[in-house]
């Protein structure tokens, strides 16, 4: 009965799979605060990936891990760069089976760990970072991404990265803005995962987790910039922000369950606090609920493998 009356289903479409490169690796290394997400070799992404696509997930999200750094992130825009050879070797492997997607962002590859470049007094240089950011779009571009996830929060990088693709030809890829991303306490395993050089915090770009109606002008400002579609980062702790997005936006609503709201339920099913599979399902079934219709988590294949059995 319960079944039959269900409000809110999850499907395997729905849902996209965060995956990380690490260039120079040679065998996949285990991240211990996110059980089950490594840090792939390019053999092993393209085999995770391969399982993701034939588990039924909608999209892969791609964010590399380069072997240097510099003040301006040279990795994101160089063609042999870890994130651009790793999704021209995805698209040539699975070409349109899945909707690939890359993160759009300089913090992976800065060595002050910023999402964008500094100025002189050290502090991120809003205008000089678009100009990063449209090379860097289009690089991906040129690898093959279908979808560019720009996620570094500053102001107008959605219609300089929508001019850079057109100008260069890629109409056809398309954008999911990280439209609202709250400078959150939960993002500490993704900053292992990717290595993360960070000193300090994001929180001149990142929104205060106090603000709702400052997430809707973020959206609204993403939507007239020319967003295809629209995020809001973390997902569990934000769940009013999804839906009043929901509401005001004419183009899908995805959600991020970062790196620590997994963290967080993992810790708690190995001390024997709670009932992973049953949280793991409630959390992502309470974002649809709140409105998303796309779901990012380091979960995607084996909930599309639950979801398939039944
Ligand atoms: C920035 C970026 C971050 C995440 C996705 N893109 C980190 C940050 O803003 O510090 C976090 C994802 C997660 O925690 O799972 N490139």
């Amino acid at each position: 009965m319960r079944r039959l009356v269900a409000e809110t289903r999850l499907h395997p479409a729905e849902l996209i799979l965060p995956m990380f490169v690490k260039e120079g690796l040679e065998a996949p290394v285990a991240l211990k605060s996110m059980p089950g997400v490594e840090q792939h070799t390019l053999d092993s992404l393209v085999k995770a990936a391969r399982e993701a696509v034939d588990a039924g997930v909608g999209g892969l999200m791609i964010f590399g891990v380069p072997e240097k750094h510099d003040e301006i992130g040279s990795g994101a825009t160089d063609p042999d760069g870890i994130l651009n050879v790793a999704l021209r070797r995805l698209r040539e492997e699975l070409g349109d089976d899945t909707v690939l997607m890359s993160d759009l962002c300089l913090d992976e590859f800065t060595s002050h760990g910023h999402c964008g470049v500094l100025d002189e007094q050290g502090r991120v240089d809003n205008d000089a970072t678009l100009q990063r950011y449209a090379e860097m779009a289009v690089a991906q571009a040129e690898a093959g991404v279908h979808v560019v996830g720009p996620s570094g929060m500053m102001d107008g990088q959605v219609a300089v990265i929508r001019r850079a693709l057109d100008d260069a030809g890629y109409t056809d890829v398309g954008i999911l803005a990280y439209a609202v991303k709250y400078a959150s306490a939960a993002y500490g395993p993704f900053r292992e995962a990717v290595e993360s050089t960070l000193q300090g915090d994001r929180r001149t770009y990142q929104q205060d987790s106090a603000n709702r109606t400052e997430a809707l002008r973020e959206v609204q400002l993403d939507l007239a910039e020319g967003a295809d579609m629209v995020m809001v980062k973390p997902a569990l702790p934000y769940l009013d922000i999804v839906r009043d997005v929901r509401e005001v936006s004419d183009v899908p609503v995805a959600a991020y369950q970062i790196s620590g709201e997994m963290a967080m339920i993992e810790a708690a099913a190995a001390n024997g606090w709670i009932d992973r599979d049953a949280m793991v399902m409630e959390a992502l079934t309470s974002i649809k609920r709140a409105g998303a219709q796309i779901i990012l988590t380091y979960y995607a294949t084996e909930i599309a493998r639950r979801l398939q059995a039944g």
